[in-house]
């Protein structure tokens, strides 16, 4: 059915000489359509509409709900059309999405609703994990995943979405390190940058764009024991320095919302923290947006321990600055009964209300509540003509990363004969990765089909599965609670094994294709080892025991234990979660169609013990030496200290030397600037890209510094024989960092320089700040 905006006609007569609160329902006058005036600003529109708006009807604009059990559509259709809610999420094909808005349209105000999902690494086309686009180093990449995301996502009727995820996170056994993009502020905040102009282009007037819902602030990344949800409880200058800037980076580049943590901080849960959601956000930041709880947060305040009831729980949030109200249905239940008794102030549901209004101008939904829903809806959600594989593709094998190469096993001949053996080669869902929602796994191509379209009239390719992803029926049903994510072969592990070491016999090379299945790495989904499963370590060493070489290609959403693969694999590449093109991404880097150039943007650690590990760390008062090991030093005396792939590494088919470093100058004055530079050269024989990586170290300053952090890099590509001279800027700006007392500033003093290919392997040089 066509739809056009509704006419602009003149309400003004109606806007005239009504009072600042909310009419009862009873005041209210005739129904007149919240349409802006011709040239009418967004405020002066905001305004006329709040003067029109009953408490109840204000109320429903902070209700944010999922079409679903807890919400049937039947009646989700009549409280819309009564006013009671500003929004819905769950929702992705248009005639749903319609349905609702329609529904809207017969309100008292017909104020239109918007639409949120989860469109976290893609929408219809899956592009890599947070990890994994993070590694390609390369912001315009991560810019074009998500711009893609916005036009498949507009084009199916939605207006925001929650996401990017910028959580830092350094401790592994998260099962949500898969969705952000890795241990250091610094370069996460460029990506979040990065990804909010994605989504939300020149601006949400522009067709095809979407409003970026920032997450999950704050700090939810830092959960105790990496368990979910878990308490967070932080130094004021770590926050400042290594967790908050991400948040604060996607809210300068324009991100509409905010989406509140699950997490306590400090003993206040987010959800109730008026420090974390007044003073910061909106008062040192500047943050005019809006706030979004997660997921049923407002009523987990009672579990939290910081409300009795219901009615505290909803005081609670909108008192602290949660504006919407994911999922529960408090604030409609309580908040007529708060602000009679003074509980919560009109003032309160006014500026809440009056974000959620302006968040939907800005959508331009009040000029045309069906914009995204205008011309013929697809005859097939899933037609293939939606999708944007070349640019997954493309994407995918960017953020590839090479940990080991030995002998030149890789890149692959197109010749022989090809073991493709493992639990996870041959699995579309699983390619994908988790919060893929709207992605659908027949479109996604396995490791299977990648290599057989790479090998096609070249190389014998023989594939067995290998071992199930894992063995313990405890898991598999932890994982299959609510979907059959892991499909079990009911083969026993032995029989699996032996057809497997069959293949692999008569093969001039194995690659196994093993790790995690998505479910794995996703909400809910902490571990206490990084161990891949036992099911599969027996394939590798019943594969390694053929004495055929053995390649892994690794697919798993977070730094694993790779102490035993590293050592007895010959090659190993870690793909994470690829997305919809992942086996065709990730055979143009076995086959050396693309030559990898990706670098961890999170630690591997050697064993579990480590974690919490990460490059940007204090040096102590007794740092370990690997030159001139001590036992009173910091360090493990079951484990060698440092981790298995630093921060920033990754190989390539070719070679690079770096230089050493060049100062312009070695005293630098505010204001002014210095330059470090390195040539970079491709020593080998084929072009390849690497990432040039700077340090930076503040040797003495009034509180520890890290050991070094990262301030710059740059992607270059080489053609063999090549060099290039790659400058990194140094400027006072760069050098400031939050001391005792909060205060952002640099000190003047000594500070070493590292230019290097990755976080470990770097050339030194020094200058002082005046
Ligand atoms: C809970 C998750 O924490 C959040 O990231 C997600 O956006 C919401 N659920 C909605 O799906």
């Amino acid at each position: 059915m066509k739809r056009t905006p509704i006419s602009r006609i003149c309400w003004l007569g109606l806007l005239l000489g009504l009072g600042s609160a909310s009419l009862s329902a009873a005041q209210a006058p005739a129904a007149a359509p919240a349409v802006p005036l011709a040239g009418q600003s967004k405020d002066a529109f905001i305004d006329s509409l709040m003067q029109r708006m009953t408490l109840e009807e204000k109320i429903g604009q902070l209700r944010l709900v999922s079409v679903g059990p807890d919400h049937p559509k039947p009646v989700l259709l009549k409280e819309i059309a009564e006013g009671t809610t500003g929004a819905v999420f769950n929702t992705v094909v248009r005639p749903g999405i319609r349905d609702l808005q329609d529904a809207a349209m017969k309100s008292r105000l017909k104020i239109p609703l918007f639409f949120a999902y989860d469109v976290v690494h893609g929408h219809r086309t899956v592009f890599p994990i947070g990890l994994g686009l993070a590694a390609s180093w390369d912001m315009a990449s991560i810019e074009r995943s998500a711009r893609v995301a916005a036009i498949e996502a507009s084009a199916d009727g939605l207006n925001l979405t929650y996401s990017p995820t910028v959580d830092i996170a350094r401790d592994p056994r998260w099962g949500r390190v898969s969705e952000g993009f890795g241990e250091d502020a610094w370069l996460t905040s460029k990506v979040a940058a990065a990804v909010v102009k994605g989504y939300q282009g020149q601006g949400l007037n522009q067709p095809q764009t979407i409003m970026a819902g920032v997450k999950h602030f704050a700090l939810y990344g830092a959960g105790e024991g990496g368990r979910d949800y878990n308490t967070v409880d932080m130094s004021p200058q770590r926050m400042f320095q290594d967790y908050l800037p991400p948040y604060r980076a996607a809210i300068d580049a324009g991100a509409g919302a905010v989406m509140v943590s699950l997490n306590s901080i400090n003993g206040v849960p987010a959800t109730a923290n008026k420090w974390l959601l007044q003073d910061l956000l909106r008062g040192q930041w500047g943050y005019k947006g809006l706030t979004l709880s997660d997921h049923g947060a407002v009523l987990e305040l009672i579990k939290h321990g910081v409300a009795a009831t219901e009615r505290d729980a909803t005081q609670a949030a909108i008192n602290a600055g949660v504006e919407m109200n994911m999922n529960d249905d408090l604030y409609g239940k309580h908040m007529p009964e708060l602000l009679k008794a003074g509980l919560i102030s009109q003032d309160e549901i006014d500026r809440a209300c009056r974000d959620v209004l302006a968040a939907k101008w800005d959508m331009g939904l009040f000029h045309d509540p069906y914009r995204y829903l205008q011309g013929k809806d697809p005859v097939d959600t899933d037609a293939e003509d939606r999708l944007h594989r070349a640019d997954a593709r493309e994407i995918a094998r960017k953020g590839m990363v090479l940990l080991k190469n030995e002998g030149g096993v890789l890149p692959l001949k197109r010749d022989g004969v090809i073991a493709l053996i493992g639990p996870l080669a041959d699995s579309k869902r699983d390619v994908m990765g988790s919060w893929s929602a709207a992605g659908k796994a027949f479109q996604a191509v396995t490791v299977l089909e990648g290599m057989g379209a790479a090998t096609r009239g070249h190389a014998a390719l023989l594939y067995a599965k290998g071992a199930n992803v894992t063995d313990d029926p405890e898991i598999v049903k932890y994982l299959n609670e609510y979907s059959e994510d892991v499909k079990v072969d009911s083969r026993s592990p032995k029989a699996m094994i032996d057809e497997a070491v069959e293949k692999a016999k008569q093969a001039d090379v194995v690659v196994a294709v093993v790790g995690e299945s998505q479910g794995m790495a996703h909400e809910a989904s902490s571990k206490t080892n990084l161990h891949i499963a036992q099911s599969q370590i027996e394939l590798l060493k019943a594969l390694k025991a053929t004495g055929k070489p053995l390649v892994l290609v690794l697919m798993n959403g977070r730094p694993m234990d790779l102490r035993w693969e590293s050592a007895n694999a010959d090659a190993v590449l870690e793909t994470w979660f690829s997305g919809t093109e992942g086996g065709n991404a990730i055979a143009d880097v076995l086959f050396g169609d693309y030559n990898p150039s990706g670098k961890l943007t999170m630690t591997f650690p050697r064993s579990v013990g480590q974690v919490p590990i990460y490059y940007n760390h204090l040096n102590t008062g007794r740092p370990f030496d690997h030159e001139h090991p001590n036992k009173y030093t910091s360090r493990y005396f079951d484990s060698q200290n440092g981790p298995l792939y630093p921060f920033g590494f990754g190989l390539s088919y070719t070679d690079f030397s770096v230089s050493d470093v060049k100062m312009s100058g070695s005293k630098l004055k505010k204001g002014d600037q210095l330059t470090a530079s390195v040539t970079v050269k491709n020593t080998g024989k084929v072009a390849g890209e690497t990432t040039v990586q700077l340090y930076l170290r503040d040797v003495a300053a009034s509180i520890s510094r890290p050991v070094k952090e990262l301030k710059g890099f740059s992607k270059i590509l080489l053609q063999p024989g090549e060099s290039k001279v790659v400058q990194f800027p140094i400027r006072e700006e760069d050098l400031r960092f939050y001391d005792s007392q909060l205060r952002y500033a640099s000190e003047p003093g000594e500070f070493k320089v590292y230019v290097g290919l990755d976080s470990d392997n770097v050339k030194e040089q020094s200058f002082t700040l005046l």
